[in-house]
């Protein structure tokens, strides 16, 4: 069927924003469990690319469910549906010529493949946050693990609802990484993708 929407073709591109900015445009996702680290990482890395110059934006779960992602659950369709708009704003954003860092659970191999395949590839880069439930249950700083313990919480992620490991991140971070070591990692692998122009 026939929308009778154009989309209109602006003059100004996203390499042309590119090169507005010195840099290229990236998506870094980071996947794992609720407390693996995620949010503190990109934090940390935002930080350092902030100092270097490149424009960032952080999209993060918590923070998009209280808003665009309102009224969604933890159910696995609205799981998908969560990371279907977060793609689709992160390629506005993309588009824009930041960098996003997105933080998102994503517990699911197709939502993930779904991102992958729907941003170009050069521009996507996985990070696996291999922290252990257990470690995750000890910091438990929403207190999410304490409320699935006693039935209040029925779907979180890696006790009553699955995770599944990602097979081939460009980045896994696990607990024995510092901050530091984490954080280096990560800007290793994206440091050739960015193609930073800034001194
Ligand atoms: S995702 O699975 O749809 O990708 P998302 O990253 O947006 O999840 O949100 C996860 C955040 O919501 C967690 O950091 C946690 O604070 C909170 N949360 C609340 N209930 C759950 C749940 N059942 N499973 C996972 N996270 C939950």
């Amino acid at each position: 069927m026939k929308s009778n929407i154009f989309s209109y073709p602006y003059k100004i591109s996203q390499q042309m924003r590119n090169e507005l900015n010195g840099h290229k445009s990236l998506l870094i996702w980071f996947t794992g469990l609720s407390g693996s680290g995620k949010s503190t990482l990109a934090d940390a890395l935002e930080q350092k690319l902030y100092e270097l110059g490149v424009r960032t934006m952080v999209l993060d779960g918590d923070n998009v469910r209280g808003s665009l992602n309102k009224g969604l659950s933890f159910s696995a369709d609205d799981r998908s549906e969560n990371i279907r708009r977060v793609t689709e704003m992160s390629r506005i954003l993309l588009d824009s010529g930041v960098v996003v860092l997105a933080n998102f659970v994503s517990p699911y191999k197709k939502d993930r493949e779904y991102v992958e395949k729907t941003i170009k590839p050069n521009i996507f880069v996985e990070i696996y946050m291999k922290t252990s439930i257990e470690i995750c249950k000890q910091r438990d700083q929403k207190g999410l693990y304490m409320k699935a313990e006693k039935g209040t919480i029925k779907n979180l992620t890696g006790v009553n609802a699955p995770y599944e490991v990602p097979e081939n991140p460009a980045v896994i971070i696990t607990e024995k990484d510092s901050l530091e070591q984490a954080v280096e990692k990560v800007y290793l692998e994206i440091k050739d993708k960015l193609e930073l122009q800034i001194e």
